[in-house]
């Protein structure tokens, strides 16, 4: 039998789909209300498909993921992929008046995006109001088809979701606090995979078990949706060799404690080396700064070697101490690219834009604000508070609307004083919608350096659309040419959310190379309400696959 030519070509295609593309993988995800109950208290939580956490999406590294995001609820809904690069496809993105208009109650809309050049753990999350606290899940992207790890491959990956349980209603947790002026309450419980674990006179109403076998190794994809607080993992009498993070593979190294950021997700092995017994899982949050209230519940899960009898007590452990600034030193100077032949660190070697943003608090006279004394926390990037469009950016940018933004974000910030010693008096900030003008494909530095106005704090900057080097860490005051005279530019580690520590500064490089309008901000919910947040416009290129995407036709209106 013979074929003719366009037909021997057609059978190549469907016999070797993934050397052309990768595979479409379809999702639809219904955002509902769940009655759901934890720590003895009942509630009515925004979940997609009843779960919480929520589902899981799959895909291999070159795969389109097609959501279709159903909104059956009475808030205003959007999505965000957080850590996949959207490359050309910002109308995936899913920020809130960032890059489209929200799904309104009754409506739909599909997001349409492929997986380039990433593989680990990611997640999704809510990314409008605070409805994240319950709408989020993770995002497994395995390798291409038939490519191995480039570690030894575990016998069983497990998902393991970090996140929060509130009592009341978080939406009326921020309102009140935005009517206050003040500081809003705190979470009542940490969760991991939705149960907090051993709560005082509250039975127990199921909790998180990893089932392991003696001899076995299991990888654990670690994702950090609280929204306000750091969180320091351990395992009782197990070690972890972190393997990858934000879903770029590092340099593997061992330790005991993970410390992960909101935003940030961790992948890392485990051996179960014990012959048997039950081990405790912890999780407990980070906060070295010593005025901030935090939610200081550990959560804890188990480790369930097969054949222990259930009568075996657990073997526990404590999580480091909230103020152990040392625990998490040590664990983020770990962190290194793995930079090998097949999965270089393209590290921006000159910098075309060279920003310095302050990142901190504020304080702003408010007139209805009684309880705050008439004033409100604000927070604020180089003393301008974002103020959030009522047009989505991507549109305005898009289809050239004027009077929505201006592009004169300041590179530098325009008051400098001693920025984590003696705040200057007057704390007042600016509002506005300013965005920074990026050529396409220029590279870019931002040095992120906390302030310690009002207070001094870990801010895990989150950065949409790319993922940055970490070139330099460092306490204090950034000196531009003492510090960067240290900075790694080898083997820093790549990611999208860097924890900047409290009291110093994160120095981050990256390309900008990717077209469209791109989100910065801070990942602690409570700092992004207040106005940590800016936006990068990237410029379209002049080449061929250089220009933003036109919008899809079911793109929401605001
Ligand atoms: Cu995970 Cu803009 O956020």
């Amino acid at each position: 039998m013979v074929f003719p030519i366009r037909i021997l070509v057609l059978f190549a295609l469907l016999a070797f789909p993934a050397c052309v593309h990768g595979a479409i993988r379809k999702y639809t995800f219904n955002v509902v209300t769940k009655q759901v109950t934890r720590i003895c208290s009942t509630k009515q939580i925004v979940t997609v498909n009843g779960k919480f956490p929520g589902p899981t999406i799959y895909a291999n590294e070159d795969d389109t993921i097609l959501v279709n995001v159903v909104n059956n609820v009475k808030y205003n809904v959007s999505i965000h992929w957080h850590g996949i690069r959207q490359l050309r496809t910002g109308w995936a993105d899913g920020p809130a008046y960032i890059t489209q208009c929200p799904i309104k109650p009754g409506h739909s809309y599909v997001y349409n995006f492929t997986v380039t050049g990433q593989r680990g753990t990611l997640w999704w999350h809510a990314h409008v109001l605070w409805l994240r606290a319950t709408v989020h899940g993770a995002i497994v992207i395995l390798p291409k088809l038939g490519l191995p790890y480039p570690f030894p491959k575990p016998h069983r990956e497990e998902v393991i979701i970090l996140g929060e349980w509130w009592k009341s209603d978080t939406e009326t947790v921020v309102n009140e606090a935005l009517k206050s002026g003040l500081a809003p309450n705190v979470s009542d419980a940490h969760v991991i995979n939705g149960h907090p674990g051993f709560v005082p006179n509250c039975p127990s109403q199921g909790n998180f078990k990893l089932a392991v076998e003696s001899g076995k190794t299991y990888m654990l994809r670690l994702i950090n949706a609280a929204l306000n607080e750091e969180l320091f993992f351990k395992i009782a009498g197990h070690r972890f060799t972190v393997v990858e993070v934000d879903a770029v593979y590092v340099k593997p190294f061992n330790t005991d404690t993970i410390l992960i950021a909101p935003g940030q997700t961790t992948t890392a092995l485990v051996s179960a080396a014990r012959p048997s017994g039950q081990y405790l899982i912890a999780a407990a949050p980070f906060q070295d700064s010593a005025v901030v209230a935090v939610d200081n519940r550990t959560a804890t899960a188990t480790v369930h070697y097969s054949g222990t009898l259930s009568a075996t007590p657990t073997k526990t452990t404590s999580p480091p101490p909230q103020n152990a600034t040392s625990v998490a030193n040590t664990f983020v100077n770990s962190l290194r690219s793995l930079n090998s032949k097949t999965y270089p660190a393209n590290v921006p070697i000159t910098v075309d834009h060279d920003l310095l943003f302050t990142v901190g608090l504020g304080i702003n006279r408010c007139h209805s604000c009684k309880a705050g004394n008439f004033s409100r926390v604000v927070a604020a990037i180089n003393n301008i508070t974002f103020k959030m469009p009522k047009t989505a950016l991507l549109q305005a940018h898009y289809f050239n609307l004027t009077g929505i933004y201006t592009t004169d974000f300041p590179a530098k910030p325009r008051r400098v004083f001693d920025f984590t010693g003696k705040p200057p008096s007057n704390l007042a900030t600016m509002k506005a919608t300013k965005l920074y003008k990026l050529p396409y494909n220029s590279t870019v530095q931002v040095v992120l350096q906390d302030t310690g106005n009002v207070a001094p704090e870990n801010h895990p900057i989150h950065l949409h659309g790319f993922n940055f080097f970490v070139v330099g860490l460092g306490t204090g005051n950034y000196n531009s040419k003492k510090d960067s005279n240290k900075f790694n530019l080898v083997d820093p580690v790549e990611r999208n959310t860097v924890g900047v520590p409290s009291g110093g500064w994160a120095a981050i490089r990256f390309r900008a190379d990717n077209p469209g309008v791109w989100f910065m901000h801070c990942h602690l919910e409570v700092h992004t309400t207040w106005g940590l947040k800016m936006a990068f416009l990237v410029e379209n290129g002049k080449g061929p696959n250089q220009s933003i995407r036109p919008p899809p036709s079911d793109l929401p209106k605001c």
